[in-house]
């Protein structure tokens, strides 16, 4: 089978979800924004504080062509990966794009008290017109699940469906 990507924004589950579902089709996983990361020595904070957004940018293509270089991989995205349509290019070739989505009140409620994501802020309207701008490339995706009244095993148990419908 090809490998699952999972794209979408910030707190919309991909991290916890792609993991889960690695556990369950016994792929193994990776997540754009620990490679980063790990290749950095630094956390995403410090190295938009330190380095800027371009950098992390740069370093974020890296980890997309790292982990898309596997076979039998989950692969958890940062929600601006698809925003790069050489990233979305790496990762079409081999890969099945799955996206999730959230309304606005959603994500603020998923990473309330959270201060790890430096593009993500409290103000309602700034995240509304951030997902509005990036909506157009979420829809690329090959399946699309809205995640708000759904467990992560619920996500999980609809994409494995999906899997099998596609045979692929
Ligand atoms: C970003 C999303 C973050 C992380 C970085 C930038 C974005 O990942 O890559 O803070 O541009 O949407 P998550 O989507 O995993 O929070």
């Amino acid at each position: 089978m090809k490998n699952v990507v999972f794209i979408g924004f910030m707190g919309t589950g991909k991290s916890c979800v792609g993991r889960l579902l690695a556990e369950k089709i016994s792929f193994s996983f990776a997540d754009t924004d620990i490679l980063v990361e790990q290749n950095c020595g630094m956390s995403i904070p410090e190295i938009f504080a330190q380095y800027g957004e371009k950098y992390f940018r740069s370093e974020e293509k890296k980890a997309v062509k790292e982990a898309a270089a596997c076979s039998n991989i989950v692969i958890s995205t940062g929600g601006g990966v698809p925003t790069f349509e050489e990233n979305m290019a790496v990762l079409k070739k081999n890969s099945i794009i799955i996206c999730l989505c959230a309304s606005v009140n959603t994500i603020l409620q998923r990473t309330k008290g959270r201060n790890n994501r430096p593009l993500l802020n409290s103000d309602k309207d700034k995240v509304q017109q951030l997902l509005d701008k990036r909506q157009p490339v979420y829809k690329k995706a090959d399946f699309i699940i809205d995640t708000d009244d759904l467990s992560p095993l619920q996500i999980v148990n609809e994409i494995m469906l999906y899997l099998k419908r596609r045979k692929n």
